[in-house]
């Protein structure tokens, strides 16, 4: 059967290689969109304070199993937030325990609470020499920050100025590129001679910046990093669909209340937890690869973080009538927007 004939199609369990869940109210109210479909995810560390250490790591986990919906099976795998002041012993500590997944690098002003981040990587060196050596990944916001350069150029160099260096003096340490967003990022990734793998979110395979900013502003589609031209576009739909095992799935989604989104200095994130698998089945039949969406969602990321594939399945089924999400979900932390990918969803997850 030819990819485009399939309208039913079962893949092993998918998993989040790049989830914010938040705390509080808006964790209880988002949590269940993530479970719901997956089964596992790497959770940001970028909450407020961060979760810096392996006791913040461990009291969150917790947190996070609390607001599980009952019977829902669910694994957080948790990371720590790198500051310039984190501590070998501890971080190694908590990965020998199993409680820690990986450590995360915000450039310092990249995003969204990461005012707290890495602004020398030279001072970081000690942790990520001891990473290398015990093999737990670092997984990077790969966005410089210099107010000199453009912020649609950022990642390239991030690439040029800070990643390949750190990869040249650090050979044996493995890095995740999150959410990479430009052809320079894929062909980086793709020309690398292992140790290095790129996560891609869903809504980076299905918008570019005119959603953005064509027609009026639209703060429902800004994010870190910014959607770029078309041509990174069609690059990141080419490696996510090409089934190549160093490209997985992290959504990066990134719930924010309305009011922190809808004004003067919006906040950057995209909520797609809850329709991602729906929205991917469409952009893999788009690209004749259905057969590649288990690679992409359930089978690259367990091999790269070197964790077992999930035993459990899910089925995507194609239907005639459009599957409506609601536009907002609400939270007792308050209102939040769905992404809408501006195309009817007609591939359901039963
Ligand atoms: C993230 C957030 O809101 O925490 N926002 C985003 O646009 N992706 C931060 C991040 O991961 O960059
Ligand atoms: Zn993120």
């Amino acid at each position: 059967m030819s990819p485009q004939s399939i309208t039913e199609l079962t893949i092993r369990r998918p998993d989040d290689w790049h989830l914010h869940l938040r705390d509080g109210e808006m964790l209880k109210g988002v949590i269940g969109d993530s479970s719901r479909h997956f089964a596992r995810a790497i959770i940001m560390p970028n909450l407020v304070p961060p979760v810096v250490t392996t006791a913040d790591a461990t009291a969150y986990r917790e947190r996070i199993m609390a607001a599980l919906p009952k019977g829902d099976r669910f694994e957080p795998l948790m990371t720590l937030y790198l500051t310039e002041g984190t501590n070998p012993d501890d971080v190694e500590a908590g990965h020998e325990s199993g409680l820690i997944t990986a450590v995360k690098l915000y450039p310092a002003g990249a995003t969204t609470n990461s005012h707290g981040g890495v602004r020398n990587i030279d001072k970081a060196m000690p942790v990520l020499e001891r990473m290398a050596r015990i093999g737990l990944p670092l997984c990077v916001h790969g966005e410089v920050t210099t107010p000199e350069v453009d912020i649609f150029d950022r990642e390239a160099v991030f690439i040029e100025t800070v990643l390949d260096p750190l990869r040249t003096r650090l050979p044996e340490l493995k890095v995740t590129m999150e959410h990479v967003t430009t052809k320079d990022g894929i062909d980086y990734i793709k020309a690398s001679k292992g140790n290095l793998a790129g996560s891609i979110t869903t809504h980076h395979l299905i918008i570019n910046r005119n959603a953005l900013l064509v027609g009026g502003i639209r703060p429902h589609y800004y994010c870190l990093p910014v959607a770029k031209r078309e041509v990174h576009r069609l690059a990141l739909r080419a490696a996510a669909t090409s089934g190549d095992a160093r490209f997985f799935l992290g959504t990066d989604s990134a719930p924010h209340v309305d009011p922190m989104k809808e004004c003067a200095c919006g906040c950057a994130g995209i909520y797609t937890s809850i329709n991602t698998m729906n929205c991917l089945a469409h952009v893999f039949e788009q690209e004749d690869a259905l057969d590649r969406l288990e690679a992409f969602a359930s089978l690259n990321g367990p091999a790269w973080y070197g964790l077992p594939v999930n035993e459990e399945t899910i089925t995507l089924c194609k239907q005639a009538e459009a599957v409506t999400f609601p536009g907002k979900i609400e939270t007792e932390a308050g209102t939040v927007t769905v992404f809408d990918p501006m195309f009817p969803l007609h591939w359901n997850v039963v």
